[in-house]
């Protein structure tokens, strides 16, 4: 073979082989533990932080701030195949694009969305702890570090954050669509941050004994473990369903506007930027203040709520029209049918769209009774 075809051929294999990603792999959780555990198999016998350091690295997570509290990524251990380092690059890195999709994040098996940036960094950050009052940086590396990239003219907007979105395709998710323009944190980005600092949390912490030591254990064990019967009321405590509450407990809603307006003063110095005039320390301040409100009441008061994009839904038929507060009324109703808890996203979402054909079909209403409801699974 000469040498022009040898690349020729080179080039079509690497070609092939990102295709044969993008063909095979979604935008599950499931699939990023798999490229997780091909990672740990390209470096045999180390623990999670060189896996960590290892996706850090392919992912490009090496700015300044990260650096300054987990110190440089490498690429320690054999090099990473092509379409694996493309996988995770894409896994990672999180932007929202004109069109409002959310990059960057992952669909785990309870039906609620994470960004995987905080999430590592939050992990890297509790294993790296040696202190054992405090993980160092935690709170930046999960949820104050882009705060400062927006511009904060930008958000003088009724809500601060989320929204969550839409998957094309819950049982192979490859586009996610806000379901409105973003915040300064999405909805994934919160979930991801929350998961972050309670992983990060706990590891530094570790309460239950025999933890894996394996990331994709890890991650295997706190997202997709299976309901028993019994539900929530025998599943174990570390699990993603479980979010809100062990946040709450970790008395991080306590946090205040001034100790995060403190923490990207401190970013700034670590950054080497100049720091922040009165005007937009004011600025920030109000915005933080709104922002920390926003976040108790929808993140850790209310339980987190699955769009009817996720369970299927079928439109609304005809013009629904819109309720007028203060509502006269509000009825909670205890469902007869399915008797049984819903235990998976499936079977919740079957009994979701079954009562929804119910109501649309046999009773012939516009839509599904309820506004809401809670199942075994989420409300
Ligand atoms: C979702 O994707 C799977 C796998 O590609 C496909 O078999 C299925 O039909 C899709 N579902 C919908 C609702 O498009
Ligand atoms: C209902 O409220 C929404 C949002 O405020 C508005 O866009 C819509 O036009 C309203 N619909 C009707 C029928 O008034």
């Amino acid at each position: 073979m000469d040498k022009g075809s040898w690349k020729h051929s080179l080039l079509l294999a690497v070609v092939l082989a990102s295709t044969y990603a993008d063909a095979s792999l979604s935008w599950h959780m499931d699939d990023f533990i798999q490229a997780v555990k091909q990672v740990e198999d390209g470096v045999p016998g180390s623990g999670p932080v060189a896996v960590l350091k290892r996706l850090r690295h392919a992912a490009g997570l090496n700015d300044a701030l990260v650096r300054y509290f987990l110190r440089a990524a490498d690429s320690g251990g054999a090099e990473m195949d092509v379409s694996l380092l493309s996988f995770i690059t894409k896994a990672v890195h999180h932007r929202v694009t004109e069109e409002n999709r959310e990059e960057g994040v992952v669909l785990t098996p309870d039906g609620t969305t994470v960004a995987l940036t905080p999430l590592l960094l939050g992990l890297e950050a509790g294993f790296l702890s040696k202190t054992k009052d405090r993980v160092r940086g935690l709170l930046k590396l999960t949820f104050t570090k882009d705060l400062e990239s927006h511009p904060l003219s930008r958000h003088p907007l009724s809500r601060h954050l989320g929204p969550d979105g839409c998957w094309d395709n819950v049982s192979s998710p490859q586009v996610f669509t806000l379901l409105d323009q973003p915040g300064v944190l999405t909805t994934a980005q919160i979930n991801g941050g929350m998961d972050g600092f309670v992983l990060g949390t706990e590891i530094a912490f570790p309460s239950t004994s025999g933890r894996p030591l394996k990331l994709s254990g890890i991650l295997t064990e706190y997202y997709c473990r299976s309901l028993e019967v019994g539900g929530m009321d025998v599943a174990p405590r570390l699990i993603s369903r479980r979010r809100r509450d062990n946040f709450r407990k970790l008395g991080v809603p306590s946090i205040t506007a001034q100790q995060v307006v403190k923490s990207a003063e401190k970013q700034r110095r670590v950054m080497g930027l100049k720091k922040m005039d009165s005007k937009t320390k004011k600025q920030l301040m109000t915005l933080v203040k709104e922002g920390v409100k926003e976040f108790v009441q929808e993140y850790l008061e209310c339980p987190p709520i699955i769009p009817r994009c996720m369970w299927g839904a079928k439109p609304y038929k005809g013009t629904p029209t819109n309720l007028t507060l203060p509502l006269p009324f509000l009825y909670i109703h205890h469902t007869s049918t399915p008797r049984d808890p819903c235990l998976t996203l499936q079977q919740c979402s079957e009994d979701m769209r079954a009562m929804q054909r119910f109501h649309q079909d046999d009773r012939g209403w516009d839509d599904i009774g309820y506004r809401c409801r809670e199942g075994g699974v989420s409300g």
